[in-house]
């Protein structure tokens, strides 16, 4: 099961997952792109079911899992990539990204501002979906998995934003920081029950959250100069680690983050 995996990063780990041989709940906000994202796994010869999510309500979590239960009969993996960059963010919607680099450079001359001047609401919408979503898809999945005795793993997408300030907007960071915490206590408390818990810190990865960046000249070289790997990185390279995660080749790994960032690291 795979939230989020209508677009971008969640889209590879279907299709990656789906060429593992996992038949692949497709859960996202944005039913034709989860919709897509079936065909492109069934046409690689794999099996998807879409299913519409809003990743903070909870009703719409149970409603995922119940899914999940009666079409393939139980949850052997759940990987979260729903997420937003800032309460306005609409995947693949270009239409404000003029208003969000000018907010950007003015920002960069008044940071106070960007604290100062921050909504409760898109500080609560951004919390709500990357966070308090993260946790609804784990407890229900985990709920899942407990019931049925098995064993199961859990994988979630945080970001490099969730140790750095730099890599994200404020209400973004600490959503990520939070996934990430909350990533390494629930492995604690489901280890016993034979469920793994991990997270992913990918770094700058093209997707439609990042192209904002890579649509304006210059942008994308002022992050990539300092990359050890000088490039983006791909989603098929963060669904690789997640892979990785999600199979028994990682068995004696929960509560740890892998970062597919390029070196972002380093410094
Ligand atoms: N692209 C990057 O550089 C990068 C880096 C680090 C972490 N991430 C994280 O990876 C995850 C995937 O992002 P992406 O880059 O693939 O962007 P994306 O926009 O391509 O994908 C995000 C998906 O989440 C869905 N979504 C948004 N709100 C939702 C909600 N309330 N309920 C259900 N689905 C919802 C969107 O419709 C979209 O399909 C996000 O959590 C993001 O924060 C991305």
């Amino acid at each position: 099961m795979v939230t989020g995996g209508g677009n971008g990063i969640g889209r590879a780990c279907c299709v990656r997952f789906a060429a593992a041989g996992a038949r692949v709940v497709v859960a996202d906000l944005m039913t034709d792109a989860a919709t897509e994202t079936v065909q492109a796994v069934e046409d690689a010869g794999g099996e998807a079911v879409a299913v519409q999510l809003d990743a903070s309500d909870q009703e719409s979590n149970t409603a995922m899992m119940r899914t999940a239960v009666e079409t393939f009969g139980g949850i052997d993996v759940l990987l979260t990539a729903a997420g937003i960059s800032h309460a306005d963010y609409v995947s693949g919607d270009r239409s404000g990204n003029e208003e969000l680099v000018a907010e950007a450079i003015e920002r960069m001359a008044d940071p106070a501002s960007a604290f100062v001047d921050m909504e409760l609401a898109a500080w609560r919408k951004v919390l709500d979906v990357n966070l308090t979503g993260t946790m609804l898809a784990v407890q229900g999945a985990a709920r899942q998995m407990v019931a049925s005795g098995g064993s199961g793993s859990i994988v979630t997408i945080a970001s490099v934003a969730a140790k750095h300030p730099d890599a994200g907007p404020l209400a973004y960071a600490v959503s990520k920081a939070g996934v990430w915490m909350f990533t390494k206590s629930v492995a604690r408390l489901l280890g016993p029950a034979n469920i793994r818990v991990n997270a992913i810190g990918p770094g700058f990865i093209q997707t439609n959250m990042t192209q904002v960046l890579t649509e304006i000249p210059g942008v994308e070289d002022m992050f990539t100069t300092s990359l050890p790997l000088r490039r983006l990185g791909t989603p098929d390279e963060v669904a690789a680690a997640a892979l990785f995660l999600a199979s028994d080749e990682s068995s004696y790994f929960t509560g740890t983050i892998l970062h597919p960032d390029g070196g972002y690291f380093t410094d």
